[in-house]
């Protein structure tokens, strides 16, 4: 393409989301006094990158302008780990990637690759340069020529950008400590305890053992910074608009270099304001909105998704709501869903599970689809609120007081072994850490050998990858699940990690075990691998399972049931859980009623064959039936 025509392009991008992008700044950054010159600085930050794109990745623009819902897919099937735990470097990954085809995975998302800060990084997320690969892992140049090889096997790069805060290690923070003024106003810095004290009074503590409050005191300076997470992690202030102009050019650079998906970290807390708990502000939407309209000026082939591990109601708006519908993100994570399969397989009960999801998900969202997990590398909050606990009629507080108990194993009949996360004796709050295999039952089934119980484990790990598969969203698959790794002890003799339980999820890859369930046999490791597999090839060939398609949530006749029907425009698909280790019978005339007709299941590729007008569902079960 001539220069001319390249200019062109960008100016029809240019104005195709310039509302989008402008209306928002106008009014986040309108009153400052420099913000004539801030939009100039813009677009020439737009202009610049786009110049300096790829011919590939503008090819790929073109692509995915002609095909906008590549991300919603039924083909694509994410796959989340830790470059060094998975295979030691960015040029590990490319000995590993007839695995992960064999998987049916066409998204992997890098856990933190930037460059982080040394000693205690947070994983990562203290980030030092975000133009620079963790030397660990490689250098720029590994990581585009990585992105590059996986993209000729269609599988999509993500990558973390950080938002809300920088290690304290940054050069912005290193100068800003310094003393200079431009820098300072990057940061929340105040120079006594007076307002810090009064945000405090509605903030809520993220880290309550090993990281109390929300700011941090530096005598050597003179001043209280806004430090949400760890005390190396300085929050950012985006009401600056200087901010909003970096984090563009540093997005943009990662776009550039071939990441396809940009994980939005911690975004719920970008927005300040007094008398608030300072998450999901109004104004955090109009930034991402801005932020994802940038992105379809200068790099339209990338998607955002956006971290807000908040209650369901709020949400949703990530995915666009009101006047953001169908332009801030593209994706964000079901955190609710992962809750509630928690919450149902503990109770053996799926009335909460049903009313959440039905009353506060919509059935469909323009331009945006949802990632599905079951585990991540974090930790489990247990998001129920209180009305929601009270519509079914029980205690709020009760109740996830029991999820924890019964996910550390505390709770007497309890088949899961995790450990706390962050106990806070103020409120009551437990989250709790545990990988999917240990908490799901296989560790403590293993140890005391009873066969039927490590069916049962590995039944209740198939159940929550073909819930994710087939709830509508791209699933996400954290690594090791595909093999049911169990807990991993060994972080407790890391001095960096001893102090932060979520390293008991976070193992290596087991190359012997991942080897060894693949050739097959009668092991758990070797049925969920064959299983998880198997979920993802069914839920590639169901046009039911696109993004676009409405998931509507149905009043299954039996309380251990969950259901849901995804209502395509060439018939529906009607996914069956069965939340109990009992057996459970299922009218077939209430399934035909919600549209089933051929009762064929999707998932097995069997025929379903009522017994005296009742369908038979074994422990566990899982059904796509047509
Ligand atoms: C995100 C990450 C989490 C991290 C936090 C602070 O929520 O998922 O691991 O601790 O942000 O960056
Ligand atoms: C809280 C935050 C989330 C973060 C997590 C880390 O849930 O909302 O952003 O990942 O804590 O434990």
């Amino acid at each position: 393409m001539s220069r001319a025509d390249d200019d062109r392009l960008f100016e029809m991008r240019l104005r195709r989301s310039h509302a989008d992008l402008f209306d928002m700044l106008d009014r986040l950054y309108g009153a400052h006094p420099r913000y004539d010159a801030f939009r100039a600085d813009l677009v020439a930050v737009l202009r610049r990158n786009w110049q300096a794109r790829p011919k590939d990745l503008k090819w790929l623009d073109l692509e995915r302008d002609l095909e906008p819902d590549w991300f919603q897919r039924p083909d694509r099937a994410g796959y989340v780990f830790y470059l060094d735990r998975f295979n030691g470097t960015l040029q590990g990954v490319l000995e590993k990637l007839d695995y992960l085809e064999a998987l049916g995975i066409t998204y992997v998302h890098f856990m933190p690759c930037l460059q982080p800060r040394p000693g205690d990084s947070d994983g990562g997320y203290s980030v030092m340069d975000y133009r620079a690969i963790n030397p660990a892992y490689g250098s720029m140049a590994d990581f585009e020529a990585v992105t590059q090889a996986l993209r000729a096997r269609g599988i999509s790069v993500c990558v973390d950008m950080v938002l809300n805060h920088t290690a304290k290690e940054h050069d912005w923070a290193v100068r800003a400590r310094a003393g200079e003024a431009r820098y300072a106003d990057y940061y929340l810095m105040f120079d006594d305890a007076t307002l810090p004290e009064a945000y405090e009074r509605t903030l809520i503590e993220i880290f309550p053992e090993h990281a109390p409050g929300s700011f941090t005191h530096y005598p050597d300076m003179g001043k209280w910074v806004w430090t949400t997470f760890n005390e190396h992690q300085w929050d950012l202030n985006w009401a600056n608009p200087d901010v909003f102009l970096e984090m563009v050019d540093i997005m943009l650079h990662l776009a550039n270099r071939g990441a396809e998906i940009l994980r939005f970290d911690a975004v719920a807390f970008m927005w300040k304001r007094m008398g608030t708990k300072c998450q999901s502000e109004p104004e955090v939407h109009m930034l991402l909105q801005a932020l994802r309209a940038a992105c379809r000026i200068a790099a339209p082939a990338v998607i955002h998704l956006e971290e807000a591990i908040v209650g369901p109601a709020e949400m949703i708006p990530y995915l666009g709501a009101g006047e953001h519908a169908g332009k801030e993100g593209n994706l964000a994570y079901h955190n609710s869903l992962m809750v509630q399969f928690w919450s149902a397989l503990a109770t053996r009960d799926t009335g909460l599970m049903r009313h959440v999801l039905k009353t506060h998900f919509p059935t469909s969202l323009p331009n945006a689809t949802y990632a599905t997990y079951i585990r991540c590398h974090d930790d489990i909050g247990w998001a129920v609120t209180d009305e929601d606990a009270a519509a079914l009629g029980f205690s709020g507080v009760l109740h996830r007081a029991f999820l924890s108990d019964f996910y550390d194993g505390s709770f007497p009949v309890s088949f899961a072994r995790g450990e706390l996360f962050q106990y806070n004796p103020e409120t009551g709050d437990k989250r709790i850490s545990g990988s999917f295999a240990s908490l799901a039952g296989l560790e403590a089934a293993l140890e005391t050998g009873d066969a039927w119980q490590i069916d049962r484990a590995v039944d209740r790990i198939l159940l929550g990858h073909a819930l994710i598969a087939g709830w509508g969203g791209i699933p996400l698959i954290y690594m090791g699940d595909e093999i049911a790794l169990l807990n991993d002890y060994g972080y407790k003799t890391v001095p960096e990690h001893a102090h932060d339980s979520r390293w008991v999820h976070r193992p290596r890859m087991d190359w012997a075990r991942a080897a060894a369930a693949m050739t097959g046999g009668d092991t758990p490791e070797a049925k969920v691998w064959h299983g998880t597999r198997a979920i993802l090839a069914a839920r590639a060939a169901c046009p039911e399972l696109h993004g676009a398609v409405p998931t509507e949530v149905l009043d299954a006749p039996l309380p251990g049931l969950f259901a849901h029907r995804r209502a395509a425009p060439a018939g529906p698909l009607i996914c069956l859980y069965n939340f109990t280790a009992e057996w459970r019978h299922l009218s077939a005339r209430w399934a035909g009623d919600a549209g089933a007709t051929r009762f064929t299941d999707a998932l097995s590729g069997g025929q379903v064959v009522p017994e005296h007008g009742m369908i038979a569902l074994p422990p566990y079960a899982r059904l796509w039936l047509r």
